[in-house]
């Protein structure tokens, strides 16, 4: 482990951070919000300061969709490694063994060559026809886990947690009984996609990682001897030249963003239709209507806020000179309201024609490989939810999620009222 920050370190960037906040700067606005603040005003306020706002942190941030779209389809910008996005490096070795981080180590943070050659690997299990072949089960795992809840529950942790971390270990070829640890390292893994703020938060990301790296190599070994229908296998006895720390980060990214983006998803569509009684009964009749949808509340209330794209030389951009290095902050959510291609931005309309112009699961070489899976689960999940539970009802206070980057809920409590139990199968 090295240039581990100290906690007075770590104090110091957290003051820095919020003081800039405090002085209206865009991107410690971002990273300073406090998790139950509705982040949306302040998007705005940066779309009001024009399409490429400077930070005094140093970076560019930009809501507007068109430069957004542009800086993700130019491969002049990079991704950069976790060093450079966090502040603070986890590199971590044990019994002489790189400890992969499946965020950091994996093709998401890395660039052609590497990215390509290990993105064509997985891709053939999200084709649109693999994709069909899994429906069916897919609506299993929603019928099945809809059986399951009573008149109380919470949406979270009880539903739209469990669906996307059953197809998604399905998929790997992990054996059933992990969903509450991976709910657990998906949450500790989240937290810190936006930077590392504290030894605590550091601390968690550390023995997170150790425990996945651990349970992945048993993974590995076990699908090793006896190969099944699954991307591990496949992995396994049809790549046999990949190396341990791209098996290990390649599964652990499919594994994580599976499951931790789609989650959001499913409790942000369940939080939009109580916002918008109107559309609960067109969701729960027309899977052509969900369709429109959770179209709609990917571009409304994304899973993934931001991402970041560093320029790999000096470059233009929007009449901005860039240096080398200096990172932009690709504001998609706030691309998803930008007035010069939405209309009526902020109002929720399911049957908005071009909602698809959103960038929630971003563009160009890392668009988003779990899109279509992902489409399936939120579409399956609340049309069948809502339709076992037309009166379905907040029944406390919503928890959001800490993480400036992942949006949705932490906690979502309802109550189900009458029910139609009967009509749900089928
Ligand atoms: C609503 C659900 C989801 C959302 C909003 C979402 C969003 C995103 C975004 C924004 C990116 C690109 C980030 C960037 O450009 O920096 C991305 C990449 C990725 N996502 Fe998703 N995702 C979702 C579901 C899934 C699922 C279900 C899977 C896998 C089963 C998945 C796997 C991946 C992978 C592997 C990448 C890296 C792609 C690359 O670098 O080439 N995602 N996702």
């Amino acid at each position: 482990m090295s240039q581990l920050k100290t906690a007075a370190q770590f104090f110091a960037l957290r003051t820095l951070v919020r003081g800039y906040a405090l002085l209206g700067d865009p991107y410690a606005g971002v990273m300073a919000s406090p998790p139950n603040r509705d982040p949306y005003p302040m998007y705005e306020k940066v779309r009001a300061k024009g399409d490429m706002v400077r930070s005094r942190m140093g970076a560019y941030v930009t809501g507007s969709r068109e430069i957004c779209d542009s800086v993700l389809r130019d491969n002049r910008f990079v991704t950069a490694t976790f060093d450079e996005a966090s502040m603070v490096s986890i590199t971590l070795v044990q019994n002489g063994e790189k400890i992969v981080n499946p965020v950091q180590d994996s093709f998401l943070m890395k660039n052609p060559p590497d990215h390509t050659r290990l993105r064509k690997l997985v891709q053939p299990f999200f084709t649109p026809r693999a994709l069909k072949d899994r429906t069916t089960s897919i609506q299993k795992i929603v019928t099945d886990h809809l059986d399951r809840l009573g008149d109380r529950f919470d949406v979270v942790t009880e539903f739209a947690s469990q669906v996307p971390i059953q197809v998604i270990a399905d998929l790997l070829g992990v054996p059933d009984g992990h969903q509450d640890v991976f709910a657990r390292w998906g949450s500790a893994l989240a937290e810190t996609l936006d930077g590392v703020w504290s030894h605590q938060q550091l601390k968690n990301l550390h023995a997170t990682i150790i425990e996945y790296n651990d349970f992945i190599d048993d993974l590995i070994a076990e699908r090793r001897r006896s190969p099944q229908d699954d991307i591990v296998s496949h992995l396994v006895t049809q790549h046999e030249d990949l190396s341990r720390e791209d098996l290990v980060a390649t599964t652990g990214l499919l594994l994580f963003a599976g499951f931790e983006t789609t989650v959001n998803l499913i409790s942000n569509g369940v939080l939009k239709a109580f916002e918008n009684p109107h559309t609960v009964a067109p969701l729960s009749q027309s899977p052509e209507y969900a369709e429109g949808f959770v179209e709609e509340v990917l571009r409304l209330d994304p899973p993934v806020q931001y991402t970041i794209r560093w320029p790999g030389e000096r470059l233009e951009l929007a009449g901005v000179s860039l240096p080398k290095g200096m990172p932009v902050m690709l504001m998609l959510a706030a691309a998803n309201r930008d007035p010069k291609v939405f209309r009526d931005p902020a109002k929720f309309d399911p049957t908005r024609s071009n909602a698809r112009e959103h960038l929630a699961f971003s563009a160009g070489i890392h668009y988003c490989i779990g899109a279509g899976l992902s489409r399936i689960e939120g579409q399956l999940a609340l049309h069948e939810l809502f339709k076992r539970f037309p009166n379905l009802a907040a029944d406390g206070p919503v928890t959001r999620r800490k993480s400036k980057l992942i949006r949705g809920a932490l906690r979502l409590p309802v109550r189900a009222g009458e029910t139609k139990r009967s009509l749900a199968v089928n």
